[in-house]
């Protein structure tokens, strides 16, 4: 290692990759003046799986390798940055890493919550940190904020918007009228996007992220297996359109919240949120997390979700931090997860609010025959909606939207499997929950 340097061993020079190398271009002299350090942080190696691929001025070609383990094994590499994705070859990287005791700094969501008890496991015997501060709400320091900012908190509920492209998707799907398709090729054009955008849209990026902060909050591993995901794949413009008529806005919606028994819930689906709330303004890339602590009440934090500098930005602030554990030795954090045993509350069982969208053949009776089957279930109705077409008052297939009082999930899906079995329900129902946030 040279004495007037740490050496960065860049895993990945895509997007986020390229804006970490540029921002070091940039303000390399001021971050190490800002942070106090002798020290300047230098990338000195480039894991690439194209040498041939055209890059930005600033990717020096002499840097890049395809050769994974002589980057991360090479003495001239202090710190690795993996932002390869996906949980494979960067697991590799990141355990590789950690043996030979270089601290990591990723921005992979995926691996961590998939993989995360066995890296933290090899962090705390290396005694060698891993900083993931881009890997949840990309600019926004959140993974900060739980853990060192609001330590003194018990954290009894967090929601947020925590998926870029999804929200980006959803505005122009409401405000342009586009589809879902022709969103997305924006969102992509716009690098908001994964290469492959199926996390982004099926909901997982954000539930992978939910996932972090959860066990941040809570200390106990999550299996993503455990936890109920629904992307916004299936959101129709027509739902948009009676979410708007209804003062509401689609949100793809982390919730995360303690209930009194200690449970936690956990969810992540896209949800009608009341258009006065806070959140329903946040549009295009920007991502938003309410944090609600026990001493610091609540408490908001707001940016750029995606993209090559928000996402970098976070990226250079864990690499200071990386160069500072080096400097000064410090001991191992351990916190994912630190040990306590914890309890999801399963999906069944939390409450919210409905709306459920009806494709029905209109007859007289219909309404009442519906509502017959609430009623059994004890499941109160606020409302109904259903507009006449002014062309075809008449109609014989008509979209009929309940409103529906707080009630379990689970009671809820005991009552729509009943009412699916009525003649005049003519294709499973649509939900959505009414978020009271
Ligand atoms: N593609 C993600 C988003 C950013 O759209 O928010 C990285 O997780």
């Amino acid at each position: 290692m040279s004495s007037t340097s740490y050496g960065i061993g860049l895993a990945g020079c895509g997007t986020v990759g390229t804006g970490v190398i540029r921002a070091l271009h940039r303000n390399g002299a001021l971050i190490q003046q800002r942070s106090g350090s002798e020290m300047q942080l230098e990338v000195k190696r480039i894991l690439v799986r194209d040498l041939d691929k055209s890059r930005h001025e600033t990717v020096a070609p002499a840097l890049l390798t395809t050769d994974w383990q002589s980057l991360v094994d090479d003495p001239e590499i202090a710190i690795v940055v993996e932002l390869i994705g996906g949980t494979g070859l960067a697991y590799d990287i990141v355990a590789r890493a950690l043996t030979l005791g270089k601290p990591v700094v990723t921005g992979n969501k995926a691996l961590l919550a998939e993989r995360g008890t066995e890296l933290f496991a090899l962090s705390k015997i290396h005694n060698t940190p891993i900083h993931f501060e881009a890997a949840v709400a990309g600019g926004i320091p959140i993974i900060k904020t739980v853990q060192e900012a609001f330590i003194g908190n018990r954290i009894k509920a967090m929601c947020g918007i925590i998926n870029g492209t999804s929200n980006y998707i959803l505005q122009r799907m409401s405000e342009a009228r586009l589809d879902f398709a022709t969103a997305l090729q924006e969102a992509q054009s716009l690098g908001y996007a994964e290469a492959d955008p199926t996390l982004d849209v099926n909901g997982w990026d954000a539930a992978h992220k939910a996932i972090l902060l959860a066990t941040l909050a809570y200390g106990f591993p999550i299996s993503p297996t455990e936890i109920h995901v629904v992307g916004i794949e299936q959101v129709k413009p027509i739902d948009i359109d009676f979410a708007k008529q209804l003062g509401y806005v689609v949100k793809l919606l982390a919730v995360i919240r303690e209930h009194d028994d200690d449970a936690i819930e956990l969810r992540l689906q896209p949800s009608f949120v009341s258009k006065s709330h806070i959140l329903a303004s946040v549009n295009g890339v920007f991502n938003a997390v309410a944090v609600n602590g026990d001493g610091v009440g609540e408490s908001l934090f707001y940016g750029r979700g995606a993209g090559e500098d928000p996402t970098a930005s976070a990226v250079v602030a864990d690499l200071v931090e990386a160069a500072r554990s080096l400097a000064h030795e410090l001991p191992h954090r351990g916190f994912l997860p630190w040990g306590k045993q914890g309890r999801l509350l399963p999906i069944e069982e939390t409450s919210t609010a409905y709306y459920v969208r009806f494709d029905v053949t209109d007859r007289p009776g219909v309404v009442a025959e519906i509502a017959t089957v609430l009623a059994e279930h004890r499941i109160g109705i606020s409302g109904t909606h259903s507009p006449v077409n002014p062309e075809n008052p008449d109609a014989a297939f008509v979209d009929m939207v309940f409103l529906l009082h707080s009630c379990p999930f689970g009671l809820l899906q005991k009552a729509l499997q009943k009412i699916a079995h009525l003649d005049c329900v003519n294709s499973a129902p649509v939900v959505f929950r009414i978020e009271q946030l």
